[in-house]
């Protein structure tokens, strides 16, 4: 039951995931959006390297350094007293498990109570259980991950075949198995999805992927309809759909979320 009083911690996560308890997340940047977030009673707030987007202007993410990350992360936790503060490491800073370390340390120290990272190759495997056995705890993200772009060819749905989506199960049990508390699933049909949410013990969290997640996330200007260019079709800009202020269009999605009112089916892909 959504209690606005609790703080949260990684443990109330894993027991709202456990008790079917749908979780809230957004990203954040500042601490103006991330006090307004934590006052409506957003459980997971994320300071995304989509901040190289929606903050910068760029067409991508990579262009994020760990200063940028960390600067966010302090602004965004100084404000925050009940959300759980997660911050993205940025792209090729997590190439191995010393440099791993060494920017997870960074952004615990200004804030953040959990680092993500993302996809599941061998070598990043390691790092996470690196990560873990040094007590950082590791949310993970597969599917469409925006640091591959290049490699992807393209911000593309992912796991669309059945080989595809059978190695994006087998990953997501391996990242579980490293210690990862947390799975962001991106971009992925909701049928897969649902299978890996089921599969798995941890919490998932969909954007783009259908209903059947633990919880959701978007980015907060896809929600408020200020992100430029192409509107995702994953997204609902709560302020278009009537929303009488910014606050009211973020309480909104939450009431969504936690009522399984969003995502529907205009959100996701079903194969
Ligand atoms: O950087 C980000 O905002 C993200 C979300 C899209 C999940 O990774």
């Amino acid at each position: 039951m959504f209690d606005p009083g609790r703080t949260l911690t990684l443990p109330a996560l894993q027991a709202m995931c456990t008790h079917a308890e749908k979780i809230v997340a957004l990203t954040a940047y500042d601490a103006s959006f991330a006090r307004l977030l934590d006052e409506v009673g957003i459980d997971v707030i994320l300071v995304g390297d989509s901040l190289g987007m929606v903050i910068q202007g760029h067409e991508t993410t990579l262009p994020v350094t760990v200063a940028d990350m960390v600067y966010h992360t302090r602004a965004v936790s100084s404000a925050v007293n009940r959300a759980v503060v997660v911050a993205d490491m940025p792209y090729l800073s997590y190439g191995s498990r010393t440099q791993a370390l060494v920017t997870a340390a960074s952004l615990i120290r200004v804030g953040a109570q959990m680092v993500k990272l993302e996809g599941a190759s061998r070598q990043r495997l390691g790092i996470i259980e690196a990560l873990v056995d040094q007590n950082v705890p590791v949310c993970g993200h597969l599917g469409l991950l925006p640091q591959s772009v290049y490699r992807m060819g393209g911000f593309i749905m992912q796991g669309r075949d059945a080989s595809a989506a059978r190695r994006m199960l087998d990953d997501a049990l391996m990242l579980q198995q490293a210690g990862v508390s947390l799975l962001i699933l991106e971009g992925i049909p909701a049928q897969l999805a649902t299978e890996i949410t089921q599969a798995l013990t941890i919490p998932t969290l969909g954007i783009g992927a259908g209903p059947g997640c633990s919880g959701q996330i978007l980015v907060l200007y896809d929600l408020l309809g200020i992100t430029p260019g192409k509107k995702p079709r994953f997204a609902k800009n709560y302020l278009a759909e009537g929303a009488a202020s910014i606050g009211a269009a973020i309480e909104r999605y939450a009431i969504e979320v936690r009522s399984g009112c969003f995502p529907a089916p205009e959100h996701w892909i079903q194969a």
